[in-house]
Order: structure tokens, then C-alpha cells, then sequence
């Protein structure tokens, strides 16, 4: 996928749309071999490499220096970054700024976190030229709001709600929408009323793609297993593996041969 059009299409066409997330160089260079369709530079950065418990702690700075750390990977694939806590709070040229920033690191796309008074900011940077992509359900940004990282949406007033925050994103002007941890009916149902793709995650098969944390779909933090995630790789013991087999070499005398050395 290169551009927002190809979003639009993908859904024309009931072709499903494979994102995961990335965070620097290394990883955009794994993904520009493989199907992957689009990337994620999300704010989960915070949570599975800088460590900690939610991604609040990430600043537009930031966020920027891992999308431009992606898009020198060459991945070939559309970047979307995640405009960071409060960043789309703070008025129209702080939000644009912060967008202008993400895109001028490598960025092709925003996505922002919620409805609630962000209609007027979305609607700003799309007539701006800024696409954006919308995110509903779990909203971690909002993880002490909504006493923590839960299924969302599950009785009907607030599946009402949703579907009515997903088509004022779309009047809005989003041209994809994250699903986040809702139940998989309320999901198929958004996605077929909606008339851009949905990406979801812990959102069910119903969806018009997926997305996952680079981490967790590659298995490196074997204990971290949510019931939406499928660990398609076994990251940690290859890694693990790879890094016994170095320290036994190098205690053992064996590396570096001489091949190996100037
Ligand atoms: O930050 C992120 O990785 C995300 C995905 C979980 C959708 O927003």
C-alpha cells in the first residue's frame, strides 16, 4: 500500500489489510521483504521498548524519532504515527504542528486516539492534506479515564455509541479506522456500515484487516499472551537461542576465527 486510495480499494475489493507496528530502522527493513501492508509507528513504543506501563509518556519528539528511525528502514510500505497523549488536545496549530512533524519524518499518515473533541482537529489536518486514521474502543491513551485496558462496548448503549462516533470520524474525514478490543459482532457490523476500511485488533475476524505490536506477534514477550494475540513466531527463544550460542562461543575461545578478523 503507498497511498490512501489503496485503503479505499483494498475495501472495494474485500481484500483484508495485514499492519503491524514497528519502531525503528531494523524492524521497517524486515518488513520491506515481506506482505505487510502498512505500518504503525504507534505509541506502544512506550509500552514494549521504552518499558513502560502505558504509552502516556510519549511526546511528539519522540514519536517523530522513531517514524523517522522506520522510514529510513525503507520499508516501502504506508507509515501511519500515532499523534501522542494530548497531543490533538491543544488546539488546531499545535495539532497541525505535531502531524507536520510526523509527516516530515516519514510519516504518509496520522492516527489519533477517540472522538470526543477531536472532530474539529481531524477535520483540520484532512483539509490540511493530512490523512488521518481514526481509533475507537480501548483507547490507551485514555487508560486512566477508562479504569484500564479492558473490552469495550460490550452492553448496548455503548455499542450505540461507538457506531456513532465511527460515523462522525468518517464525516470527519478518517480514511481507516482502528477497532481496538470490542466485541467481534459490534466490529463486523461497524464494518459493514462504514465506507472506509476498519483495522482491528481484538476486534474479531470481521474487520477489513489487522493489526498487532511487533513484539507480540514475533513471540518476544513469551508472557504477555492476551486472548487477541497469536504469537507467530517464537522471537524470544530464537533470540535466546542466538545469544547463548554467542556468550558460549566467545567464553569458549571460538569466536572470532581468524575469517573473522583483519
Ligand atoms: O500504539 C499502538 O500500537 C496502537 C495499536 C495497538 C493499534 O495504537
Amino acid at each position: 500500500m503507498k497511498t490512501v486510495s489503496d485503503f479505499a480499494a483494498a475495501k472495494a475489493m474485500g481484500q483484508k489489510i495485514a499492519m503491524v507496528t514497528a519502531y525503528d530502522a531494523a524492524a521497517a527493513r524486515v518488513i520491506a521483504s515481506s506482505p505487510i501492508d502498512c505500518i504503525l509507528v504507534g505509541d506502544s513504543v512506550m509500552m514494549v521498548v521504552h518499558g513502560e506501563e502505558n504509552t502516556l509518556g510519549a511526546t511528539p519528539e519522540l514519536m517523530a524519532l522513531h517514524t523517522r528511525a522506520v522510514a529510513r528502514g525503507e520499508p516501502g510500505k504506508f507509515i501511519v504515527a500515532d499523534m501522542p497523549f494530548l497531543a490533538a488536545r491543544r488546539g488546531l496549530a499545535p495539532a497541525l504542528d505535531c502531524a507536520a512533524a510526523l509527516l516530515r519524518a516519514g510519516a504518509q499518515a496520522i492516527k489519533i486516539e477517540g472522538v470526543q473533541g477531536h472532530v474539529e482537529v481531524i477535520r483540520h489536518l484532512v483539509e490540511s492534506g493530512i490523512p488521518v486514521m481514526g481509533h475507537l474502543g480501548l483507547l490507551p491513551q485514555s487508560v486512566h479515564a477508562s479504569s484500564g485496558f479492558k473490552v469495550q462496548a460490550r452492553n448496548s448503549a455503548a455499542a450505540a455509541q461507538l457506531r456513532k462516533d465511527a460515523h462522525a470520524l468518517v464525516t470527519a474525514g478518517v480514511f481507516a479506522l482502528v477497532l481496538e478490543c470490542i466485541p467481534a459482532k459490534l466490529a463486523a457490523a461497524v464494518t459493514a456500515e462504514l465506507p472506509v476500511p476498519t483495522i482491528g485488533i481484538g476486534a474479531g475476524a470481521g474487520c477489513d484487516g489487522q493489526v498487532l505490536v511487533w513484539h507480540d506477534l514475533l513471540g518476544l514477550n513469551p508472557d504477555f499472551k492476551p486472548r487477541f494475540v497469536r504469537q507467530f513466531g517464537r522471537g524470544n527463544k530464537v533470540l535466546g537461542t542466538a545469544l547463548a550460542d554467542y556468550a558460549k562461543a566467545v567464553h569458549a575461545g571460538s569466536f572470532p576465527t581468524a575469517k573473522e578478523s583483519f
